[in-house]
């Protein structure tokens, strides 16, 4: 951990009920989370008004996908003007589930980042946060090792570095996510160049979320 504060995202993909999320909300409600740590929650789009209302506000809410421009005729899509007018600053755009199952290109979700970023108050890199998720690791219950995800978190470093400037790859968060587990988390988040983690299966589970978010002290 290095860049900014450590940043934990919690990633509920297409899971839960009222019920089940709401047991999870009075759960994340109730746990101790370390004040330095930025928190963000990830429910499908149904959910997001109902976790807003009522989970503390220690935690951020985030969207998992919006439409790639101005809202209108597209049918099933959610625009960013709408997320902001909901008050949902954050968004999480370019999942790899996103690109392998819908067929989602770099390209398109360059426009998609680059349209989300010109509706906030302060657009540039100072709002982006780069997962890194080896795919294989998804749901799999097989954490890189903390030499592979060092590996490639320094190369995603260097990219910066050379693409876009010293001073942005200095300070972007680059998360790991991929099995990420109350069991694993702590050796993973020593690692100079992890700077938070996207947590997908374990952020379902309030108290194993918890640690997660407090692995970094
Ligand atoms: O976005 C997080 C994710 O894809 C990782 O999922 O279940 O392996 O933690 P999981």
């Amino acid at each position: 951990a290095g860049a900014g504060p450590f940043f934990v995202g919690g990633n509920w993909k297409c899971n839960g009920t009222k019920e089940s999320i709401s047991k999870l909300v009075s759960d994340l409600n109730s746990a101790k989370l370390e004040d330095d740590v930025d928190v963000v929650v990830a429910p499908p789009f149904l959910y997001i008004d109902q976790v807003k209302s009522s989970l503390t506000e220690q935690i951020e809410v985030s969207a998992q996908n919006c439409w790639i421009g101005k809202g209108g005729a597209f049918t099933g899509e959610m625009s960013a003007e709408q997320l902001k007018d909901i008050g949902c600053k954050w968004v999480i755009l370019g999942h790899s589930e996103r690109r392998h199952i819908i067929g989602e290109t770099d390209e398109f979700i360059g426009k998609k980042a680059a349209y989300a970023l010109s509706q906030d108050a302060v657009p540039g890199w100072d709002d982006i946060v780069v997962a890194y998720e080896p795919v294989w690791a998804i749901g799999t219950g097989k954490v890189a090792t903390t030499v592979q995800a060092q590996e490639v978190h320094v190369a995603v470093r260097d990219w910066l570095k050379k693409n876009v400037s010293s001073e942005v790859a200095a300070k972007t968060r680059i998360i790991y996510g991929g099995s990420v587990n109350g069991g694993n988390c702590a050796e993973l988040a020593k690692q100079d160049d992890i700077d938070g983690f996207l947590v997908g299966g374990a952020s379902l589970k309030g108290p194993e979320f918890a640690t997660i978010v407090n692995s970094v002290t």
